[in-house]
């Protein structure tokens, strides 16, 4: 009898097959959101499963998932994924790192930039029907070059971030729990700042942090006041860092110039009024969205998968296990 992986949403079938000569394997036809019962149903009769960010994973999803041995999340923050119970259990847990750092920073430069230049409104007005002629004074943005970029959270992806703002002629602040080691803040030509000198200074400001108990509202109503009227803020790490409610009225009084949004609290609804605001930039947590890199983080949930039950290069070894600790 092969083991059995559930993967809980449609992917690349033909990476997905590299499981087929191991497992019995069930791929969910459809995108959709699994309630708590369904997933503790469909958990409790395999040996792995693959899953995405809306799968809600902790103790009563795996309550009767005896045979469960591994939970390989497609995204690389796992906030959807309750660790502790996991590992309790001897459950692996696995996230996608790396392999979306480059894509994810580039999205966040598109958010940044369409933010300064305004070019999703511009493009909201241009098929609406209104452009006539062209005005010299229409459409005004900022420049960035000589701006201070801000990075809030600095992990492999904000340093990706950090290395392009050598191209866009950028100083780089950041914080972070603990300052990075002297070479790589050279590297990346960033300097290391407290939270309330980031806020004041960024012109720019990107978060690029985990979603945690501590980091809940890390920007709300007493941050955004710290900040520059004319600062623009970027989200590309999870909803719910930044209090919607407090960024949006801070956008609608003109208290923060711009935004340029992935992610929000409670997607996919969005904060009423943040839709009727002019200066965001809004769109559905695609961040990592190439082929690419989707393809490569297909790859890697599957290579965890094999490596857990001992096959392929990293047979034993899950690459990107978070919780080690249960393989021992
Ligand atoms: C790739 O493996 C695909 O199925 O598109
Ligand atoms: C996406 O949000 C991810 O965590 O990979």
């Amino acid at each position: 009898d092969k083991p059995r992986v559930w993967v809980s949403r449609p992917t690349f079938p033909g990476i997905v097959a590299r499981l087929e000569p191991h497992f019995e394997v069930t791929v969910e036809p459809e995108e959709r959101k699994f309630s708590s019962s369904e997933l503790a149903a469909r958990l409790a009769t395999q040996d792995a499963a693959i899953v995405g960010l809306k799968d809600r994973i902790g103790a009563a999803e795996i309550a009767h998932a005896t045979r469960l041995r591994i939970v390989a999340n497609l995204g690389v923050g796992y906030d959807n994924l309750d660790l502790d119970s996991l590992s309790a259990a001897g459950i692996a847990a696995s996230n996608t790192a790396d392999v979306l750092n480059e894509s994810v920073a580039d999205y966040a430069w598109a958010l940044l930039l369409g933010s300064a230049r305004r070019m999703n409104a511009a493009e909201r007005w241009l098929r609406a029907g209104h452009w006539k002629a062209t005005e010299f004074k229409a459409w005004l943005g900022t420049d960035v070059r000589g701006r201070t970029l801000g990075i809030l959270g600095m992990g492999r992806i904000g340093q990706a971030i950090a290395h392009r703002a050598v191209g866009f002629g950028m100083p780089v602040l950041y914080h972070n729990r603990s300052p990075l080691p002297e070479a790589t803040e050279r590297a990346c030509h960033a300097r290391f700042v407290d939270k309330a000198q980031l806020l004041r200074e960024s012109d720019f400001l990107v978060l690029v942090l985990p979603l945690t108990p501590q980091t809940r509202h890390a920007i709300g109503a007493p941050e955004l006041a710290l900040m520059k009227p004319t600062a623009v803020l970027v989200n590309v790490a999870r909803g719910g860092i930044v209090d919607d409610k407090a960024l949006t009225a801070a956008l609608r009084e003109r208290r923060l110039a711009a935004a340029g949004l992935d992610v929000f609290e409670g997607e996919p609804a969005l904060h009423p009024g943040l839709l009727e605001l002019d200066n965001v930039v809004l769109s559905p947590h695609i961040a990592s969205a190439s082929t690419e890199t989707r393809r490569a983080m297909t790859a890697l949930a599957v290579d965890n998968v094999l490596a857990l039950f001992g096959h392929g290069p990293h047979a034993g070894r899950p690459p990107t296990i978070l919780n080690p600790n249960v393989l021992a």
